[in-house]
């Protein structure tokens, strides 16, 4: 099977990037700036059609990940290009397969779980979830985006396309070992004794081991479920045992709380913002679990123990480099 994954060079990207190709698919990347891989990586700007459109030809899958990273400051020309990024990226997508002769049967779409409301009373699943936005007191940056989810779905659904099945991923935080992503930013305020509740701590941590988010974009392909799916584990679960439970992996029953003041001044100097500690996001796999997909790491205390050894294992491999 070939594989196209344009913005694949980032975190998510390079997972999947190398799980088909470590079965034998192909992939192709589509990036800025193209650099030597085990798999092909082509240039696209993101935004126009040009030579890149040729690797869709024949191609099974295409999977967009592309867009600005959001761990920034929410300045007017962050939010432009975050907007942006995502919106005329998965435009240029849409309009490349309409162009082809062959297309591929599949386009999944990167979305985000933050498109739910902030809640703690009810899980959010695709069919009952309440999209966010109207939240009385919910601040300005994480209304912004919601409508940055919802403009970069409305690309998908206005394409003009027949034979493409289209999905709509709307992930939670993907947990793996890698460098600089969310799970070594958490594990490392738990070794430095800061693992504790963040603000209230009452806020739902919605989540999905990379391993089963690798899993279930596999399932996805060979099935036929089209429309919105929630990759997230089934067991989301409040930011205090969240927090307890990854101290207890990592074998330190201490961690300092942050208060919500403590984590805005921090942002601030991070150049980052709190949402994603503190918007609660409490979503659930409807779809996946309907159709019977299985979760490897269903509950947070399993996949953190895992998660804590993989990063131990990585580490030790790059000591030995
Ligand atoms: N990581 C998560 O847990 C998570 C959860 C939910 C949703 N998401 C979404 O899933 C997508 C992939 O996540 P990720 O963690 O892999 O992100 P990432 O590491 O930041 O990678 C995203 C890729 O997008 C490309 N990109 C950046 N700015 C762009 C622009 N202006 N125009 C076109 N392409 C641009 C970059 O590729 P080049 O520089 O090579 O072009 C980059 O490698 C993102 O859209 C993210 O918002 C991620």
């Amino acid at each position: 099977m070939k594989l196209v994954l344009p913005g694949g060079s980032g975190h998510l990207g390079t997972m999947l990037a190398q799980a088909f190709h470590g079965q034998g698919h192909e992939v192709a990347v589509l990036s800025r700036s193209p650099r030597e891989e085990p798999w092909r990586t082509v240039f696209w700007d993101g935004e126009t059609q040009g030579p890149w459109v040729a690797e869709l030809e024949g191609a099974d899958v295409v999977i967009n990940l592309a867009g600005r990273s959001v761990d920034c400051r929410y300045s007017a020309s962050n939010r432009r290009s975050i907007l942006d990024s995502r919106v005329l990226s998965t435009r240029a997508v849409g309009q490349a397969l309409g162009a082809v002769r062959r297309p591929p049967g599949v386009w999944l779409q990167m979305s985000t779980a933050t498109i739910y409301s902030h809640r703690f009373d009810a899980p959010n699943d695709e069919e009952m979830g309440r999209i966010g936005g109207g939240e009385r007191g919910a601040p300005n940056t994480w209304k912004y985006s919601i409508e940055v989810a919802k403009a970069w779905e409305r690309e998908v659904d206005e394409a003009k396309l027949s034979g493409i099945r289209r999905i709509k991923l709307r992930s939670a935080v993907v947990m793996n070992p890698s460098r600089g992503g969310a799970f070594d930013i958490l594990l490392g305020l738990v070794r430095r004794g800061l693992g504790g509740e963040a603000g209230s701590g009452r806020q739902y941590v919605s989540w999905i081991h990379g391993v089963d988010f690798v899993r279930a974009i596999g399932w996805l392909i060979e099935g036929d479920v089209e429309g919105v799916v929630n990759l997230a584990a089934p067991n989301p679960l409040p930011n205090t045992p969240f927090m307890r439970a990854l101290r207890s992996a990592w074998g330190i029953s201490f961690g300092l709380p942050a208060p919500r003041w403590l984590l805005e001044v921090g942002a601030l100097f991070l150049r980052t913002e709190t949402e994603l500690i503190l918007k609660s996001r409490r979503v659930v796999p409807g779809v996946l679990d309907r159709e019977g997909f299985e979760f490897r790491y269903p509950d947070w205390p399993q996949a953190a123990r895992d998660l804590c050894q993989r990063w131990k294992d990585d580490n030790l491999l790059r000591g030995a480099r």
